[in-house]
């Protein structure tokens, strides 16, 4: 029977990691799924890098086109990050005829649509099961196993460098600085981490989510994207006296047709799922409107988690080019979108806090903002910190986002009011 060629491309830690396992395991995964893997050929612009992990290290090349052009190489898998390098490799390797395997989040976020419509022209497919939540399989999930669901609902912890960095605050009272470089060290984070911190690779990865849920291939410039860079002690003192911890939270939902999308840090009850997902775990939680609430666990960054899902999608690959097959299965949404909702409109209960001067009527004037906007409150705590200066926290009812940001620009301008408003959402969403 003939071998299905691979070709690699970018021979970094995942990349060698992926070689290593190809090597060791091919035959083992022939006798489980019929498909004889072959990694005939590597590319990677620094020859000398992890050569040691090849049996062979005479395919192991700087030129990528002897990659992306070889007739002899049936599947492509791209993992050297990035975005325009990147595109150059998917697109050619698609024009060459080959099918395309993606860790590469970033690039399917700005430029999945014209990807897959490359693919479906040519009859050939492009896998990305690494690209969200690792070694979960969550895009296989998606696109069979709940094919038969509407999904409105989906609220996902996408990235394990936050998640981690939240941990190590939350449990060890670490500051964030230390904790982000402890995640540096254990190797979670992207070669530049301000991908991680402000939001943009959980952005990415939702992006990836929508196009499958929702069918709609929207870059990550379009979601609303808040970091973790902001979250200090003192919130993570707050979270606990709520009875909460704080999530980067990717929040997708549908209403009435329209979409909406964001990445926030949230307080999320500590007996919701989602707050038990500790250190570099991701967790995905969705509502399907025939199997009701799922939750999908488990290590979303790393090069193992990796390396099996890049594995899962060169068998799947394998099968359908040994099978002959032309049909392509994409996704196939069942909701449509008619477009995105108004930030304003995104609605929740909020946690607000003020530095004041320790003076008798600063709780009157701040919540006679919120009542002005005609938002309701839940709760109010006054606390004088001896040194002339105290703390206000409010919790509100579920609110309008845009009635509450009117509000605490209002009492951010009250004098007495010493620091501007810290705004975080709850996320109390999908429980039960
Ligand atoms: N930097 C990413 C994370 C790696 O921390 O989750 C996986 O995409």
């Amino acid at each position: 029977m003939r071998t299905v060629n691979v070709g690699l491309v970018g021979f970094g830690n995942i990349g060698s990691a992926l070689a290593e396992t190809l090597q060791r395991d091919a035959a083992r995964l022939e006798r489980s799924s019929g498909v004889p893997l072959k990694l005939v050929r590597v590319a990677d612009r620094n020859r000398g890098r992890n050569r040691r992990s090849l049996r062979d290290p005479g395919i192991l090349t700087t030129d990528i086109s002897k990659v992306v052009r070889d007739p002899g190489i049936d599947v492509v898998v791209e993992l050297i990050g990035g975005v325009p390098d990147a595109r150059r490799i998917v697109m050619g390797s698609l024009a060459a005829g080959k099918h395309v395997v993606t860790a590469n989040k970033h690039l399917l976020s700005e430029h999945g649509g014209e990807i897959v419509r490359a693919a479906a022209r040519r009859h050939l497919l492009v896998g990305f099961e690494a690209a969200v939540c690792g070694g979960v399989p969550l895009i296989k999930a998606l696109r069979e196993g709940l094919i038969a669901n509407r999904i409105r609902h989906v609220l996902g912890i996408l990235n394990g460098t936050t998640n981690f960095i939240l941990t190590r605050m939350s449990e060890t009272g670490m500051d964030y600085a230390d904790a982000l470089a402890e995640a540096g060290r254990l190797g979670f984070a992207e070669p530049d981490p301000r991908l991680d911190v402000d939001g943009w690779d959980t952005a990415h990865k939702a992006s990836v989510l929508a196009w499958l849920i929702f069918g709609q291939t929207l870059p990550s410039s379009r979601f609303r994207v808040e970091g973790i860079r902001s979250i200090s002690r003192e919130d993570m003192t707050a979270a606990e006296r709520l009875g909460c911890r704080i999530k980067l939270i990717a929040v997708l939902s549908e209403e009435k047709g329209r979409l909406w999308l964001g990445v926030h840090p949230a307080l999320v009850p500590s007996v919701h799922p989602l707050a038990d997902v500790r250190n570099e775990f991701n967790a995905v939680y969705l509502e399907g409107d025939l199997t009701g609430p799922l939750l999908f666990y488990g290590r979303g960054a790393g090069k193992k988690p990796t390396v099996s899902a890049v594995i899962s999608d060169l068998v799947d690959i394998g099968a359908h080019i040994l099978r002959g097959e032309r049909t392509v299965i994409g996704s196939v949404p069942a909701v449509s979108i008619r477009g995105l909702s108004d930030p304003g409109e995104f609605k929740t209960e909020y946690y607000l806090r003020w530095k004041v001067a320790d003076e008798p009527g600063m709780i009157g004037r701040i919540t006679a903002c919120l009542g002005k906007a005609g938002v309701n409150i839940a709760s109010v705590t006054g606390a004088p910190s001896g040194t002339g200066l105290g703390r206000v926290e409010i919790v509100t009812g579920l609110s309008r986002e845009g009635q509450v940001l009117k509000a605490v620009k209002a009492a951010d301008r009250i004098p007495g009011v010493r620091s501007k408003g810290r705004l975080l959402r709850f996320e109390r969403g999908l429980v039960g």
